[in-house]
């Protein structure tokens, strides 16, 4: 059985080996109708092995033989010299033979007139370009430069081909299709060419090739809107500025096919022309000088492209003064600097054209320009391929007093002392220089004061002047050349105000409001309990002690006056003090003691020490006073001119008079 299997497997493998597939019949052509083309042959390969050999048979069916045999050299390809063939205008029966191992075998034969036999290359489309409609395509010429036919076919993305032929001349030199198609709608494309063959033989168009189809392409709708551009502008550093560009993308019926953007770039003043660039991307980062730049773009796809859109950089604005010197390092102009000049009319606009040179540096037009009159310059220089601006200044060729003085000048807030003085900057057409400040001068009572004023300020104020006084303020600005005119005006300060300054008015107003405030306030919260209550003292009356420095101004002093009437003996003072009279100091301390509390209670502020320490009585008081003990008798303070004792001692001012008139004698005794 396995026997019988291998046998098998032997005897297949081996009837494989042994077969031998003709090729396919033969095409030979020319690939132009020159008449002395080679030719080509080519056929389809059928057979898998890989060591078989292929020899072409040319046969001459007029004079019955072979012209030739040629050993193909490339696979499925063979090469017929014109020189081999003799005259190709004879119709010849041409066939492969191809020989496996052993084996040969023959195509079936192809019987053609070789002249005939032209194959132009496929069609190129080297532009389309699509608008309104229409599709004009441009197609090279086949290599003999003849015209030939063309069929086109074409349809919608998906949908059926169209197809139509066309003929070209001969003696253009491009050929041109219109092809109508719909607005806005993506379509697809192809093409064949076969050559126009007008020699005797060849009439039959049956030998007529078409060239292989071309490749398909995509047609795109035309770009109908510029692209919106977008710049971002880097703060400008070291002379240079970088600019980041961005854009959208057509709609996708015009993105098609791809689009690339071209760039058109003026952004070195000394270049006439502008750098184009092209890109894919939809960005694109530069650096470009503080001067001027323009750039302008295009959105390009396989049928057109947009319309431009320019976009414009402004240079930096304008410097008043020059703030850097010439760099040193510039000794001459090359290639690679670029000196920019152009006068100021009114000290901003840029005019419309301006100077540039790269093999002049400033010294060389300093003097050349007109005198009196600003211009401005740029020094840019390139360096590691980016641009760069080494001085960008204003200039004069020479400089002249300013020709009017400022305008406008008027005077205002008006006081007794002072005044300002406004007016509008010299306008540098005016100017003829670089102003240096105003000069003021301000004249009143016989003598003038004289101030600068930094160019840049438009006001001044004038202080200590007098009060009614007529003054002239004379104002001009000066350059380097000198003092301009002057302007003038005159004014008169106000005479001395009586009332109060407002200033004074205010401070006023402030003052009262304020004390209004707080009053109100403080009633306010008084009546509506805002404030908790001062709890009052819980004094204890044995803590009473009342130091040594009395306060005298707590007291409140309240004159009683009494008379205590005493024995003529000074022995029994004592014994005659009625409970009555004691009762009544005793009273008095009581009251002290209470006004004392009701003055804490209506201030509701902790002088609480102070009545503590100074008011209440000391416990040993009631004693003392009750007893009325020897003070009334001491001391050498008290005046005794007439016949009068007075005594302080415990806050209470006692004065003891003796009467004579009277004859029970009488002590007047007066406590404050
Ligand atoms: C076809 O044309 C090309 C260029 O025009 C040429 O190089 C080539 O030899 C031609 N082929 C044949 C078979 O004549
Ligand atoms: C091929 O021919 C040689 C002699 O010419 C012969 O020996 C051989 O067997 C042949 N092979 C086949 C597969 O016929
Ligand atoms: C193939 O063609 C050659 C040349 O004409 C001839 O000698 C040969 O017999 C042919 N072979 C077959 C199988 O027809
Ligand atoms: C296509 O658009 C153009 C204008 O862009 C217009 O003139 C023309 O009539 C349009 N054609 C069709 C078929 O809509
Ligand atoms: C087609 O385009 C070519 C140039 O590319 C132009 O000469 C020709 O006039 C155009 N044809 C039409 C119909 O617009
Ligand atoms: C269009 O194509 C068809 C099929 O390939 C063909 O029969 C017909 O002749 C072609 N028409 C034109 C005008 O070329
Ligand atoms: C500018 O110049 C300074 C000093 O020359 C340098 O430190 C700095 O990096 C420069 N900046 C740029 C953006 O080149
Ligand atoms: C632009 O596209 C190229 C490839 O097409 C890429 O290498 C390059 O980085 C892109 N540049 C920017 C700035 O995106
Ligand atoms: C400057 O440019 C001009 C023209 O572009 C060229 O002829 C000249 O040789 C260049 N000079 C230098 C110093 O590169
Ligand atoms: C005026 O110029 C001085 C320096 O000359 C400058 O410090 C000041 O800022 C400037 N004032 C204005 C308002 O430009
Ligand atoms: C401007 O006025 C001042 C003060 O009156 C005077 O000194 C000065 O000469 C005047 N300048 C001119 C140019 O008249
Ligand atoms: C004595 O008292 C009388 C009347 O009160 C008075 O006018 C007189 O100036 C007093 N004498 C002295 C020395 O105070």
């Amino acid at each position: 059985m396995r026997v019988a299997v291998l046998v098998l497997v032997v005897s297949v493998s081996l009837t494989e080996a042994a077969r031998c597939v003709p090729t396919s019949s033969p095409q030979c052509y020319k690939n132009s109708t020159k008449p002395d083309e080679d030719f080509i042959c080519e056929w389809d390969e059928r057979n898998p092995e890989k060591s078989q050999t292929h020899i072409l048979h040319i046969w001459d069916t007029v004079k019955n033989s072979f012209r030739t045999h040629v050993k193909c050299s490339k696979p499925a390809q063979a090469y017929l010299h014109l020189e081999e063939l003799g005259t190709p205008s004879r119709k010849t029966d041409i066939w492969v033979q191809t020989q496996v191992g052993n084996l040969t075998c023959n195509s079936s034969k192809t019987s053609v007139i070789l002249e005939c036999m032209v194959k132009y290359s496929k069609p190129q489309i080297i532009r389309m370009k699509r608008s309104a409609g229409i599709l004009n395509i441009t197609l090279d010429k086949p290599t003999d430069n003849k015209g030939a036919i063309y069929e086109i076919r074409w349809r919608k993305r998906d949908s059926e081909w169209q197809n139509t032929t066309f003929e070209t001349k001969d003696s253009t030199i491009k050929d041109f299709h219109i092809l109508h198609l719909q607005n806005r709608t993506i379509y697809q494309i192809q093409l064949r060419r076969q050559a126009i063959l007008r020699s005797h033989p060849c009439k039959d168009s049956l030998h007529a090739l078409w060239s292989d189809w071309s490749q398909m392409v995509d047609v795109p709708s035309e770009i109908r809107r510029r692209p919106v551009i977008r710049c971002v502008e880097k703060n400008p550093e070291n002379g240079t500025r970088d600019i980041h560009l961005s854009w959208d993308a057509p709609l996708p019926e015009e993105s098609v096919g791809g689009v690339k953007y071209i760039l058109k770039l003026l952004d070195w003043p000394c270049h006439k022309t502008k750098k184009k660039k092209q890109t894919t991307n939809q960005t694109y980062n530069t650096s470009i000088t503080y001067s001027e730049a323009r750039i302008s773009i295009i959105a390009r796809n396989k049928v057109g492209h947009s319309p431009e859109r320019h976009i414009f950089i402004p240079a930096l604005k304008h410097l008043n003064y020059c703030n850097s010197d010439m760099p040193s390092n510039i000794p001459k102009a090359d290639n690679n600097t670029c000196l920019e000049w152009y006068k100021l009319e009114d000290g901003e606009t840029r005019p419309k054209t301006v100077n540039s040179s790269n093999n002049i540096l400033l010294k060389d037009i300093k003097n050349e320009v007109d005198h009196f009159v600003r211009h401005y310059y740029f020094l840019h220089i390139k360096r590691n391929k980016q641009y760069q601006t080494v001085v960008m200044c204003p200039f004069y060729s020479k400089q002249k007093a300013p020709i009017n003085g400022p305008a406008n000048v008027n005077i205002s807030d008006i006081t007794h002392e002072s005044a300002v003085v406004h007016w509008l900057s010299i306008p540098v057409v005016e100017q003829q220089g670089f102003l240096q400040h105003y000069v003021i001068w301000i004249s009143g009572q016989g003598n003038t004061k004289f101030h600068q004023v930094p160019a840049n300020k438009t006001s001044f104020l004038i202080k200590d002047l007098h009060p009614g006084v007529s003054y002239t303020v004379s104002i001009s600005g000066r350059t380097e050349a000198g003092n301009g005119p002057n302007s003038t005006v005159n004014f008169e300060t106000h005479s001395k105000e009586m009332g109060l300054s407002w200033q004074d008015q205010t401070i006023l107003i402030v003052c009262v409001v304020a004390l209004l405030c707080t009053i109100i306030c403080s009633v306010a919260a008084r009546r509506l309990k805002l404030l908790p209550d001062v709890p009052s003292p819980v004094v204890d009356v044995a803590e009473f002690r009342c130091p040594e420095e009395q306060d005298q101004r707590w007291m409140i002093e309240e004159v009683h006056e009494f008379i205590l009437l005493l024995h003529q003996d000074p022995g029994k003072r004592r014994e005659n003090v009625t409970p009555e009279q004691s009762t009544l100091l005793q009273d008095f301390g009581l009251v002290v003691f209470e006004e004392e509390d009701e003055e804490d209670g209506e201030g509701g502020v902790s002088d609480l020490s102070s009545i503590k320490s100074c008011c209440y009585p000391n416990p040993s008081y009631r004693g003392q006073m009750l007893q009325l003990p020897e003070p009334f008798h001491m001391t050498d303070s008290t005046s005794r001119d007439n016949d009068t004792e007075s005594t302080y001692r415990d806050g209470l001012f006692f004065e003891t008079r003796v009467l004579e008139s009277l004859p029970s004698g009488t002590d007047q005794l007066n406590p404050a």
